[in-house]
């Protein structure tokens, strides 16, 4: 008996029930839309929020709890909206106000709560602010709320210490009046000086305003970098690049950021459901949440940022950092779920986003080929996982990186800044197709910002939509399982079964899940009931037979 996906009808389907209690965050599927590549409402080839807006019905099927929307605020751009010119305004090629205001209430209806990206640790240098201390000049009090310095050399003409751009090149740019400012990322990015009250009262506002809208939680970009250590210290050492996420840096996971999360989680303690008079109507009730996306050199200090008075959750991007290994994911999950034990906080697992090669492609042996067959099997078994899971969309398409796009259509400052080290996030956010046909695949009428491969026409949603053998419909059961199952996304610990090397097996509440890494089929015994396979496994009468890179499903 060959078996691809098991009859899931025999579980009820509750999918359309929103998760309304408190804590739906602890076990949250959370799906990243990045706003230009979604899908375009008004046809200029952008993605954009009225896009977002009519598809929260396919979001809603999907089975996921909650979106993360990357930023659609005012900006010039100059790295895809993560250099934020006004905090409280919608960009004009996102859409208005209005649209995010009609997104947040849609979405609710729906039973889907909203999370915002927050930009903390820099502004775009057309923020007023950067303007106004640019203009005024060396000693002006407004130069302090950045990180203006003098240079180094004879007449200033050397950066003030050896900071390298996470983009490449120096953290430095001169100003024309001879200063210097720190940027961590491009030089239309300045680093905020945190150590500066508006500062910290400007973000306060900011949480406050788009808890009015009605938002249910953000995502905090670059949560690790906000405070730099006393005196900006040398840190001796070039190509910084590789240091990053492996060591403590000057600017990087200083332990004076908590105390900026223990006032953040005071104010989206407040907006929770025991204050309801701050609720407008319609709003879901239920924790507002923070994530923090912390680049850190070990799980254990990622657990610093989701202590019971701080963020929420934090992404666990040493899962993400992870080979297709069964000894290495075995030894990432145990440890990912034993430091965030003693906080009490929900383990994250994540596999895809903006900013990384997609998993269909860097899971791969070589990490460049399309490998559908692996990514199903890593998703599956991401999902099985207690805590909470993020989904950055297309992967439920199975989709690949795009390797191949021409240079002079790369929007990604890093690859003009540090080409060869980390040219490759454009080949990510390449819009998703909706359709077989038509221009951009659905995305919009008028073409789309980055062209797509011509082999996205079968990946598409209408084409995935019905076909049990599809990604597409192996999320949508995986979701819906996750949802009927007790217990598969609770809990905070799995319990590891005996099985052959390069297979793994674990037990949850009611639940098995196997996973074969290894390129050969193996034969183990039936552990229970099939449920869900990321390829078709065969039940014979002295077991199952697991084909290479799958993984499977067992109620119990
Ligand atoms: C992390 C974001 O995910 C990335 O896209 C961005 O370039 C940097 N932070 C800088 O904001």
């Amino acid at each position: 008996m060959t078996q691809y996906l098991a009859d899931t009808t025999r579980h009820p389907h509750t999918s359309d029930q929103p998760a309304a209690t408190a804590d739906w965050w602890r076990d949250a599927v959370i799906y990243q839309v990045y706003p230009r590549s979604f899908a375009d409402g008004n046809g200029d080839g952008m993605g954009d929020l009225p896009g977002i807006r009519e598809r929260l019905p396919y979001l809603r099927d999907l089975g996921v709890d909650a979106v993360w929307l990357s930023p659609f605020y005012a900006s010039p751009q100059a790295d895809a909206g993560y250099d934020v010119a006004d905090y409280r305004a919608v960009d004009p090629m996102f859409g208005t106000l209005h649209d995010a205001d009609g997104l947040i209430r849609d979405a609710h209806r729906l039973g889907l709560r909203i999370i915002v990206d927050l930009v903390p640790n820099h502004t775009s240098d057309q923020h007023e602010w950067f303007k106004q201390a640019v203009s005024e000049g060396p000693g002006s009090p407004l130069r302090q709320r950045y990180h203006f310095r003098p240079g180094k050399g004879a007449g200033g003409e050397l950066p003030p210490n050896d900071w390298e751009s996470v983009f490449g090149g120096p953290a430095w740019t001169r100003a024309a009046d001879g200063e210097w400012y720190l940027h961590l990322f491009a030089p239309e990015q300045p680093d905020l000086n945190w150590e500066h009250p508006a500062v910290q009262d400007e973000f306060r506002s900011i949480l406050r305003f788009w808890l009015d809208m009605g938002v249910d939680g953000f995502r905090i970009d670059v949560a690790h970098g906000l405070v730099k250590a006393d005196g900006l210290p040398d840190i001796g050492a070039h190509e910084q690049l590789k240091l990053l996420g492996n060591d403590v840096l000057p600017f990087f996971d200083q332990d004076g950021v908590h105390e900026i999360y223990r006032s953040w989680r005071r104010i989206l303690d407040e907006y929770s459901p025991s204050h309801s008079p701050n609720l407008r109507p319609g709003a879901l009730p239920g924790a507002r949440i923070a994530v923090a996306e912390a680049w850190t050199p070990t799980v254990e200090r990622t657990a610093n940022y989701v202590r019971s008075d701080e963020l929420h959750q934090a992404f666990n991007f040493q899962y993400l950092a992870t080979r297709w290994d069964a000894a290495e994911l075995r030894a990432v999950i145990d440890r990912s779920l034993d430091a965030m034990r003693p906080v009490a906080a929900p383990t994250t697992w994540v596999l895809s986003n903006h900013d990384v090669v997609r998993h269909a492609t860097r899971l791969s042996s070589d990490g460049k080929t399309y490998d559908v067959r692996r990514a199903r099997a890593a998703s599956l078994l991401m999902l099985a996982l207690p805590g909470s899971a993020y989904v950055y969309q297309g992967e439920e398409l199975g989709l690949p990186e795009v390797t191949d796009l021409p240079d002079e259509l790369r929007q990604d400052p890093a690859f003009f800044r540090a080409a060869g080290q980390d040219g490759f996030r454009d080949g990510c956010r390449v819009p998703i197709p909706w359709t077989s046909e038509g221009p951009s695949h659905g995305f919009g009428s008028g073409g789309s910002w980055l062209p797509q491969p011509e082999s996205w026409a079968r990946l598409s949603v209408a084409e995935q939509t019905g076909d049990p053998a599809s990604t597409l419909e192996l999320y949508r059961a995986a979701l819906r399982l996750r949802r009927e199952l007790p217990g598969l996304g609770a809990g905070e610990s799995v319990r590891w079964e005996d099985a052959p090397e390069g297979v793994l097996s674990f037990l949850r509440p009611g639940f098995v899940c196997t996973v074969n890494t290894t390129s050969e089929p193996v034969t183990l015994p039936v552990p229970g009931a099939l449920s869900l396979a990321s390829s078709a496994v065969e039940i014979t009468a002295t077991g199952v037979v697991v084909p290479a890179d799958t993984t499977v499903w067992w109620a119990v």
